[in-house]
């Protein structure tokens, strides 16, 4: 990638204050991109004011809803890149209220894609897709041939979120591609709670000086540091060998649960983790051994993760070490 690729560039960022959007929107910003993010800012989401601390007067915000059609359509305008990244992500939400994952996982995508075919066909479009689509693996690595066949209702939704923007590029030349991210982990990373992924809450215990729970242990489980997703991210938008094709992404290194919990402590210094069975009804939709086969961004993007579990664990606590406050 030419990094003058983004300069003077007009980059709409959907979840743009989340914390995938916020870190991308930090790189794009250094690159001379003009960036719009579009958030909604449900408080359960991982959308944080925070998140754009230091590049707020670099950046427009447009606190609005994916779901609402009339905003997306004026805001798709004029743009060159989406990178389309709201979604609900928890997926013990999308079991409790799965009309609202419906909504914004699979209804808004389909109406974010409407708004481009009609309004701007131009514009190239980078989905954030998921692993979790690929439901329990049948075999390992996984790559991108492996059967979908999702666990929960979120799985099902970004599944069909994913396959619009496929569809929609191959029926329309719409230049849409998705990753298919796996757990994805680094600073501004929700950590509340585990809506968004379990080491965010492993983070805040464990800097609170609180025991944190391993459920199970032995699931094998790969991890993709911020900063080598926004690399994807970034690269995927310039390639034209993208449009209509989906791609994992993956980690340096696979670990079982139990590993990682034993690496968290060796970083922080100290630190308890209790171990427990799985609670019955995350069992239910649980993925089991989970690791991709990168190896198709690769050969096409030349794409692969720079930063270790090690030194990204070592970032990411250090950030939250320094920042707490904000994201309790
Ligand atoms: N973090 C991961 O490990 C991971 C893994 C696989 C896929 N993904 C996907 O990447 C994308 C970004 O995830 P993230 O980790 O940054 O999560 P995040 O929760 O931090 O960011 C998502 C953002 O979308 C916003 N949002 C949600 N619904 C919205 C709506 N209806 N309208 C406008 N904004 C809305 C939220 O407020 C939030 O800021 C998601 O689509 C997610 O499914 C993330």
């Amino acid at each position: 990638m030419d990094d003058r690729s983004f300069d003077g560039k007009r980059i709409l960022i959907t979840g743009g204050l989340g914390f995938i959007g916020s870190n991308l929107a930090r790189r794009l910003v250094d690159l001379g991109a003009r960036i719009t993010l579009v958030d909604s800012l449900v408080p359960e989401y991982g959308g944080n004011l925070f998140n754009i601390e230091g590049i707020q007067d670099r950046v427009r915000v447009n606190i609005s809803d994916v779901r609402d059609e009339y905003s997306i359509s004026y805001l798709v305008q004029g743009q060159e890149f989406l990178f389309n990244l709201a979604g609900q992500t928890s997926h013990a939400d999308s079991m409790q209220d799965p009309y609202t994952d419906l909504d914004i996982n699979c209804r808004a995508q389909l109406s974010i894609l409407e708004a481009c075919r009609k309004h701007n066909s131009g514009i190239k479009i980078v989905f954030a897709s998921t692993r979790q689509i690929y439901g329990k693996p049948e075999y390992l690595p996984v790559d991108e041939k492996h059967l979908l066949s999702p666990v929960d209702v979120n799985g099902i939704n970004k599944m069909a979120g994913e396959w619009y923007h496929i569809l929609y590029s191959k029926v329309y030349d719409l230049r849409a591609c998705a990753l298919r991210l796996t757990n994805t982990i680094g600073p501004r990373m929700r950590i509340k709670d585990s809506r968004q992924t379990f080491v965010g809450t492993w983070t805040r215990l464990i800097l609170q000086g609180k025991p944190f729970e391993v459920w199970g242990g032995e699931q094998m489980r790969d991890f993709t540091y911020i900063d080598d997703a926004v690399d994807a991210l970034l690269a995927a938008a310039t390639s034209d060998a993208m449009h209509g094709q989906v791609f994992n992404l993956g980690g340096d290194c696979i670990i079982s649960l139990k590993d990682l919990a034993d690496l968290f402590i060796e970083i922080n210094g100290g630190g308890q983790y209790v171990n427990r069975p799985y609670p019955s009804d995350r069992k239910r939709i649980d993925i089991g051994n989970y690791y991709a086969n990168f190896k198709r961004i690769h050969s096409v993007l030349g794409w692969k993760p720079k930063v270790t579990l090690r030194e990204g664990l070592t970032r990411t606590l250090a950030f939250y070490r320094e920042h707490l406050e904000h994201y309790l």
